[in-house]
């Protein structure tokens, strides 16, 4: 079958960018990404690239050249679903807020909506593809709904996790470590896993694009993410264990790194992980191993978090401390707030859980983020629920200008590893600060002996 029309439901941060760089390779193909949200629609069609809803270095460029020629943004998604042969299902699977398995288990409303308004509004073949990270064997939950309708029409579900990272979204999606499809066994199913193995093939080479059955296609993706958090909470309580020893885990973790067994990626000790996906994944595959009654096997990766929410924590402890005791009333600058740099999300950025801590010690927290809006922050804090939105609002200020940011600040704390707060002018910010001016490195970016040259007081993770 050749595929001429596609469509994506959820144009977040991995519908969004993973269909343009489909629509950039496969001009051939119609991509029309649909999603319930419309402002998210509107800010996408937007004339001005530059306010796209999702910031990824390059992907402005793309969206420039593909968007109008055969990439669409929608809010039309009964219309795009009838049109596309294959449909990839992009929704966000938030870890449940309520009822059994909450504050663990996946979340799949969205998944379920999707799945039943595909199987009312097709009324021709379809392939679904589960784009979105899903708990193992939730393919079979789709089939079911899907053919349910009893109408005629075959449905063939295919599983393509996305393993792009944020912040390199287009480079991960340009070129792929691997392209990973999960499919059914039968000559049916192997015609659909190939009709989405030749997209890819306009760009991928064909060794790296993997052919499994479903089930280990949605676990590899959890436990792709599971590994990578465990790299971080690894070198993380290696991190506090080097500052009560006098070792550098900085000097750690290069030598193991050179280990090619160890591999050099991934090893860089800071405040903790955020981002939307490695709580929510493995608190998910947690859940998963509970439910099958593998306590064992959920414990061991239970603690990947609790290592992480320790490392937060142990952040803002610190910073109480290092102030003698009390932050009350006292200003204290974040560097940055999204999750990590070069993007726009701060879902589940430790800048939230650390500027939580702070307020509840009475501080004033000034933040900078470059990408990052006052609304964005406030909302991440009354998600929460720790106090009141007003509170919270009282409690927060933000700014446009770094410099300003930290004029009069007890203490700046680097929340996000930004290049540019690298080659700040930090004599200039000296200046300005209270003193003694504290500097709290939460992503070991600054340069220490420049930085305690000048008169800061500088603490970095794991030294
Ligand atoms: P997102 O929250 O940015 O985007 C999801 C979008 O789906 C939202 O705009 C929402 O309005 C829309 N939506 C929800 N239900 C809908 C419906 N019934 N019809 C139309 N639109 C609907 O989420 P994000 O970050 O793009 O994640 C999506 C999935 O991809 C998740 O399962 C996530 O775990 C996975 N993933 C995320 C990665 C990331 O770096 N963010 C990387 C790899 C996978």
């Amino acid at each position: 079958m050749e595929i001429t029309k596609i469509c994506c439901i959820g144009a977040g941060y991995v519908g969004g960018p993973t269909m343009a760089v489909i629509a950039q390779k496969c001009p051939h193909i119609q991509v029309t990404v649909v999603d319930l949200n419309e402002e998210r629609i509107l800010a996408w069609n937007d004339k001005n690239t530059n306010n796209i809803p999702i910031y990824e270095p390059g992907l402005d460029t793309i969206v420039a050249e593909a968007r109008g020629r055969n990439l669409f943004f929608s809010t039309e998604v009964d219309k795009a679903i009838d049109e596309a042969q294959i449909i990839f299902i992009s929704v966000n699977t938030p870890t449940k807020t309520y009822g059994k398995g909450k504050g663990m288990a996946a979340d799949l409303k969205y998944i379920e909506l999707c799945a039943r308004q595909i199987a009312r509004v097709a009324k021709s073949d379809k392939i679904v593809v589960e784009k979105s990270t899903l708990p193992v064997r939730t393919a079979e939950a789709i089939k079911s709904i899907l053919d349910s309708t009893g109408n005629g029409v075959q449905f063939q579900i295919l599983s393509n996790p996305e393993f792009l990272a944020e912040g390199t979204a287009v480079q991960d999606l340009l070129n792929p470590d691997r392209i990973l499809i999960g499919g059914d066994t039968t000559e049916e199913g192997q015609k659909a896993i190939q009709a989405l193995v030749d997209v890819y093939s306009n760009w991928v080479s064909s060794e790296k694009i993997l052919m499994t059955n479903v089930w280990s296609s949605e676990l590899s993706k959890l436990t792709a993410n599971a590994f990578l958090a465990q790299r971080i909470s690894s070198i993380n309580a290696m991190s506090e264990l080097c500052e009560k020893t006098g070792a550098d885990v900085n000097e750690v973790a290069k030598a193991i790194g050179m280990d090619s067994r160890i591999g050099a990626k991934f090893l860089k000790a800071s405040v903790g992980f955020g981002g939307s996906c490695f709580q929510k994944d493995i608190l998910n595959l947690v859940y998963i191993a509970k439910s099958y009654g593998l306590n064992e096997v959920a414990d061991y990766w239970e603690q990947v978090i609790i290592m992480n929410d320790h490392q937060k924590r142990r952040f803002s402890n610190n910073i109480v401390q290092t102030l003698y005791n009390t932050v009350a009333d006292k200003k204290i600058t974040f560097l940055g707030w999204a999750f990590k740099k070069d993007t726009n999300d701060t879902r589940e950025s430790a800048a939230i859980y650390v500027a939580n801590d702070l307020i509840n010690e009475h501080a004033n927290i000034a933040v900078y983020d470059p990408k990052v809006s006052r609304k964005k922050i406030l909302s991440d804090l009354d998600y929460l629920e720790t106090r009141t939105s007003e509170e919270n609002g009282k409690s927060i200020f933000t700014f446009g200008d770094p410099y300003l940011s930290c004029e009069k600040a007890h203490a700046i704390a680097v929340l996000t590893e930004w290049d540019e707060f690298v080659h700040y002018d930090w004599q200039k910010i000296y200046d300005g600060m209270q003193k003694p001016a504290f500097v709290f490195d939460g992503r070991n970016i600054l340069n220490k002996t420049e930085l305690e040259d000048i008169g800061f007081v500088y603490q970095a993770i794991g030294s």
